[in-house]
C-alpha cells in the first residue's frame, strides 16, 4: 500500500493531495478531551505511551487522515535537558528561566533516557495501531523556537527576551543553539528508529527574526538538524515550517536542504508557485480562522489553496494548529472538498 503523504514528501505529485492538520489530535475534538480529563496534566499524557498513542490514532480513526503526528510537545526537548516545563491549564507552558551563562551551564549535554524513552514507545505503539497507508510524523521544535521558550520561560511578548539574549551575548546564545541542534537531531533520529516515516521541524517563531538573525538563529541550525538526521537515516523526509516568515522562504530552502517547506496563510502564492515548489513539496496553509468560520468562505479558501498548489507537490494542511472551537462538522467539510478534488 502507499502512504500518498510520504510519497509527496519524498518528490511525487498526488492527484488527490494528502491531507492532515496541526494540532489534528487537540481540545476541539470531544475524545481527546475526555482522555485528557482522566490523563491529569497535559505532559502525563505527552509521557504515558497507551494514553498518548490513542490520543494520536484519534483523528486517524475520525476522519481518516494521511498523515498521523506524534502527541507530544515541542518543550520536551528542553525539559529532557533538565529545564523542567510545566503546562498551567489555559495559560500556556512555564519554565525557570535560562537567564544567563550560568543557567545555561546548568543544562545537562544529553537528552535524559527516562524522559525521551516514553516518546519513542509512543511511536512505536502508534505504529502498531496505524492503518499501513497513513505516513506517521515525528517532530521537534526548531532551535530558535524552542530558544525562545527556554530563555524568556514562557510564550507571549514577540518573544523578546530571547531577542534581546541573542543580540547582547551572541556567543552564548550560540551555545544554547548548539546545545538544541544536537539534543534535536538525537530526539528525531530515536523516533524515526521508533517507526516515524518522516519528521517535520516546527520553528512558530522564526518570522519575528530580521534577515541577518532569520539566516543565523533560523536557517543555518535548522539545516544542521537537517544534515544530522539524514545522516543517520539517509533518505527520510524532513518538513520545515517557518511561520511567519513565508516571504524568506527561498533562504529557509536553499538553506536547510529540507524536503518540504509549511507554508503559513501569508504565503505569495504565484512566488511559492513560481520559486519554492519546484524545489520542494509545499504544505499549508488555511486560515485556522476559516476553519473556524466555515460555510462559504472555508469552501472558496479550501478551492483557492487546491487550485493555488494541487498543481505541483503538495500536501492540504492548515497554516498552522487547529483552533480549540473549532467545529468538528467544518473539518469534515475541508476533508470531503479536498477529497472530491483531482487534478
Ligand atoms: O500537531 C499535533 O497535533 C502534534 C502535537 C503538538 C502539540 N504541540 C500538542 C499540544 C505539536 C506538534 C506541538 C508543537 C508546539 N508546542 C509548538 C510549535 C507549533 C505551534 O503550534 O506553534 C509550540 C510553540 C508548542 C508549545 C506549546 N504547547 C504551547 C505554547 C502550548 C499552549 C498553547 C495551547 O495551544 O494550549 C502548548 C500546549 C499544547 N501542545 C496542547 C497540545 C494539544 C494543548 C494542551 C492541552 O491539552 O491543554
Amino acid at each position: 500500500m502507499t502512504k500518498s503523504l510520504l510519497s509527496v514528501l519524498k518528490g511525487d505529485r498526488q492527484p488527490t493531495p494528502p491531507i492532515w492538520m496541526m494540532r489534528q489530535a487537540g481540545r476541539y475534538l470531544p475524545e481527546y478531551r475526555a482522555l485528557r480529563a482522566e490523563a491529569g496534566s497535559f505532559l502525563n499524557l505527552c509521557f504515558n505511551p497507551e494514553k498518548a498513542a490513542e490520543v494520536t490514532l484519534q483523528p486517524i480513526r475520525r476522519f481518516g487522515f494521511d498523515g498521523a503526528i506524534l502527541f507530544s510537545d515541542i518543550l520536551v526537548v528542553p525539559h529532557a535537558l533538565g529545564q523542567r516545563v510545566t503546562f498551567e491549564a489555559g495559560e500556556g507552558p512555564r519554565l525557570d528561566p535560562v537567564a544567563d551563562r550560568e543557567a545555561l551551564k546548568r543544562l545537562s549535554d544529553d537528552l535524559d533516557g527516562t524522559i525521551v524513552e516514553p516518546v519513542y514507545e509512543t511511536v512505536r505503539q502508534v505504529k502498531a495501531g496505524l492503518p499501513q497507508d497513513v505516513t506517521l510524523l515525528g517532530f521537534c521544535g526548531a532551535p530558535w523556537t524552542v530558544a525562545t521558550y527556554m530563555i524568556a520561560g514562557r510564550g507571549g511578548e514577540d518573544q523578546m527576551a530571547a531577542r534581546l539574549f541573542a543580540y547582547r551575548d551572541p556567543a552564548g546564545f550560540a551555545l544554547l543553539i548548539d546545545r538544541l541542534v544536537e539534543a534535536s537531531i538525537s530526539y528525531l533520529v530515536g523516533q524515526i528508529r521508533a517507526g516515524a516515516d518522516a519528521v517535520q521541524i516546527f520553528d512558530t517563531w522564526a518570522g519575528i527574526l530580521p534577515a541577518s538573525e532569520f539566516a543565523r538563529w533560523s536557517v543555518e541550525p535548522t539545516a544542521r538538524i537537517v544534515a544530522g538526521v539524514k545522516r543517520a537515516v539517509p533518505g527520510v523526509p524532513v518538513i520545515v515550517f517557518p511561520k511567519g516568515a513565508s516571504f524568506r522562504l527561498k533562504l529557509t530552502v536553499d538553506g536547510t536542504q529540507a524536503d518540504a517547506v509549511g507554508l503559513d496563510w501569508t504565503a505569495d502564492a504565484d512566488f511559492v508557485r513560481r520559486e519554492i515548489q519546484p524545489k520542494v513539496a509545499v504544505q499549508g496553509n488555511i486560515d485556522p480562522l476559516v476553519l473556524l468560520a466555515g460555510g462559504d468562505a472555508l469552501e472558496q479558501a479550501v478551492d483557492q489553496a487546491l487550485s493555488d498548489y494541487a498543481g505541483g507537490r503538495y500536501v492540504f494542511n492548515l497554516g498552522h494548529g487547529i483552533l480549540p472551537p473549532t467545529p468538528i462538522a467544518h473539518v469534515e467539510q475541508m476533508i470531503a472538498r479536498v477529497r472530491a478534488w483531482r487534478s
